[in-house]
């Protein structure tokens, strides 16, 4: 049988590759430090497969056909399209279609309708922590891509459940293998709208430690409190589903500090799961 081996967060956002070099110097230590500490937690876990949880950012999806969730089934998928992703070490990445169909199937079952795609770009929202945690060797990615980009967004109920579906497809799949969970995105950032580079960074220390509240606590927070705290916040969502997965026991925060230069409030945690 399968085992959740691990539950994880990291922010991501174009600039922490294209303005890195402008970052000041403190901060960019911090964010590469935050950053290996989350890698080495990750390859400490020795997952055979991450669920990577992330919106796309436009890449695979468009204002004709944006799903709720999609996740990718096929063998591999494609490493980041954005040019100023190209020297991202992976052109292709191995997937596992066993245990994405498995997923599929036992959603489907309690009436969790996912698309699927057999082929999909994984942009900067999977590759930038991928890449700035710095694995030496890449689990198999199943990618889980939830929209929180383009409204009608899933509700936060509806992504904490996605999180409990995850972990019980893991625990029903036969094959024995260790499978941890990443989710990327968040915390405050604000793109393309007139709040544009805003950082809140109360905000972002009140969900982190709302995260240690009860389940209808957090999403009520998060449901008042999202809509004025950038659109990016959004992406939160994906963090809900790390939470569902990890059974909502809260996280240990690994690091959190924001970044001006990137316009993102930097969250990174680790969940705490069963043995
Ligand atoms: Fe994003």
């Amino acid at each position: 049988m399968a085992d959740l081996a691990g539950a994880f967060a990291a922010s991501h956002g174009p600039l922490l590759i294209r303005e890195w070099e402008a970052v000041p110097p403190e901060q960019k230590l911090r964010l590469g430090n935050a950053f290996r500490a989350l890698g080495e937690r990750i390859a400490a876990a020795r997952p055979d497969v991450l669920v990577v949880v992330s919106p796309d950012h436009w890449s695979n999806f468009f204002l004709d056909n944006v799903p709720a969730v999609c996740i990718g089934v096929g063998e591999s998928n494609e490493g980041p399209p954005e040019p100023w992703m190209k020297a991202f070490p992976h052109r292709e990445l191995p997937a596992h279609p066993g245990f994405a169909q498995h997923l599929v199937r036992e959603a489907m079952k309690q009436g969790f309708e996912s698309s699927v795609s057999h082929r999909l770009k994984l942009d900067h929202g999977v590759c930038i922590p991928l890449w700035r945690m710095g694995l030496e060797r890449l689990p198999r990615i199943v990618p889980m891509i939830v929209n929180s980009i383009e409204p009608p967004l899933p509700t936060l109920s509806r992504c904490m459940a996605w999180g409990r579906q995850l972990a019980g497809a893991i625990r029903s799949y036969p094959e024995d293998l260790r499978i941890a969970v990443l989710a990327t995105g968040g915390l405050s950032h604000s793109i393309g709208e007139p709040t544009m580079g805003a950082i809140y960074e109360d905000f972002d220390r009140e969900t982190i430690r709302r995260f240690a509240s009860p389940e209808r606590e957090l999403i009520t927070y998060l449901e008042e409190q999202l809509p004025s705290h950038g659109n990016g916040s959004e992406e939160v969502r994906n963090w809900l589903v790390a939470h569902g997965a990890a059974g909502a026991q809260g996280f240990e925060l690994v690091d959190y500090l924001p970044v001006p230069k990137v316009i993102v409030g930097c969250g990174f945690a680790a969940w705490r799961v069963a043995a």
